[in-house]
Order: structure tokens, then sequence, then C-alpha cells
């Protein structure tokens, strides 16, 4: 059973590839769990069957003349699936809902990155969405260029220009002091020990 919370509790943790967010993650999950929460781990796009097909269609290499506007409705697409399939019931039963990257990644990348309107992309994400906001938000920042190396990968997203990665983690650190409340600022510049104490601290603090 766990230590249930009335209405659940609602993390994501938000970032540019190569910021270290999985790390961060895997360390949460085990926190959490081993103080007792019923923790349902979480990414998107994906996490449910629809979810895991339209990835398969965003990462896609040979996709990468795809439009922006058809980026975020498919992103939305899965978020669709993923709230009412699995958000939803998890907090209702009062567990610990852990998510790899929400709406603040469609708001940075499609917005600020891609260049569509804040405007539009938060009234189709709140349709999207419904009222499920989290309550708590870690921001894992790391250098453009440092991330990309970082990462490794080369996937669609990954192949777009170091501009638009700057971009990108420029549109996260002000969507991160629009809702000082709801975001705590890690840097990957600080040694990872330091990052998880601070992940502990305030995983301590808000639950
Ligand atoms: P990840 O599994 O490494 O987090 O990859 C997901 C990719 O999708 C990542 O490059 C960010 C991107 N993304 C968006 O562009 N918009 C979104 O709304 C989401 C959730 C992810």
């Amino acid at each position: 059973m766990g230590k249930r919370i009335k209405g659940g509790y609602f993390i994501t943790f938000e970032g540019a590839e190569g910021s270290g967010k999985s790390t961060q993650i895997r360390f949460a999950v085990r926190l959490l769990k081993r103080k007792g929460y019923p923790v349902v781990l979480l990414r998107e796009p994906g996490g449910t069957a629809a979810g895991e097909a339209v990835r398969k269609i965003l990462l896609d290499r040979k996709l990468h003349r795809m439009k922006v506007e058809t980026e975020l409705l498919l992103y939305l697409a899965a978020r669709a699936e993923l709230v009412r399939q699995k958000i939803e019931p998890a907090l209702r039963q009062g567990k610990v809902v852990v998510l790899d990257r929400y709406e603040d990644s469609t708001l940075a990348y499609q917005g600020f990155g891609g260049g569509l309107p804040l405007r539009v992309i938060r009234s189709l994400s709140r349709f999207t969405r419904g009222h499920f906001v989290p309550q708590l938000t870690f921001l894992l920042d790391v250098g453009s260029r440092e991330g990309l190396r970082r990462s490794g990968r080369r996937d669609r997203v990954e192949q777009k220009p170091v501009s638009f990665h700057e971009r990108v983690r420029k549109g996260f650190l002000q969507l991160a002091r629009r809702e000082p409340r709801r975001f705590v600022v890690l840097s990957s510049r600080e040694p990872i020990a330091r990052v998880r104490k601070k992940v502990e601290e305030v995983l301590s603090a808000r639950l």
C-alpha cells in the first residue's frame, strides 16, 4: 500500500538533452520508494501504447522535415493518452507520479525553440491536460554545447542546430522564473552528488 497522499503528488523533470535528467529521476524514484510512497514513473512522449507509437514518429530521423505544428499536435496527442490512462488514475489512487518531461518541454521546444506562439501552445495544452498540473518541477540546466556533447544521442531533435538548443535552454529558464514556487532549478555544473542532495532536500520538504 505505502504512504498514499490524498489527490496524489505530481512531479515533473525537465531539461535539455544531456542535462543528467535521467540520473536524477532514477535517484528520486528510488528515494521516494524507500520513504514508502507508491511511485509511478512515466515518460513523455510515451508511457501508453499509442504514446509509444507516436514517440517513434517524433524521434524518427527520416522525418526531419516535419513541420513544428505537426510536431506540437503529436506531442499533445501522446500527452492526452498519458493524462487520461495513467496520470489521472495514479493521482486518484494517492500515488506519486514522476514524469520525465511534460508541458514545459512543449513550451520550450515547440515554443521558444520552434517559434510557435506560447499562447497557442498554452491553450491547446490546457485542453490536452485538463487541470493536471505538476506541484513540483525540477529543471536540470545544462549549457547547450555541453549537453549535446554529453548526450551522444543523434535523433531528429538533436540534429537541430545549436542555436535551437540555446533557445530551448533560455526558454526553460524563463518558464522557471515565471513560476518560482513550482520550479527548482539545478545546474549540471554542480557535482552530481550535490544535485542529488538538493533533490533529496526538496523532496523531503515537499512530501
Ligand atoms: P527524451 O526521451 O530524451 O526526453 O526525448 C524526447 C525528445 O522530445 C526531447 O528531445 C525533447 C522533445 N520534446 C519536445 O520537443 N516537446 C515535448 O512536448 C516533449 C514532451 C518532448
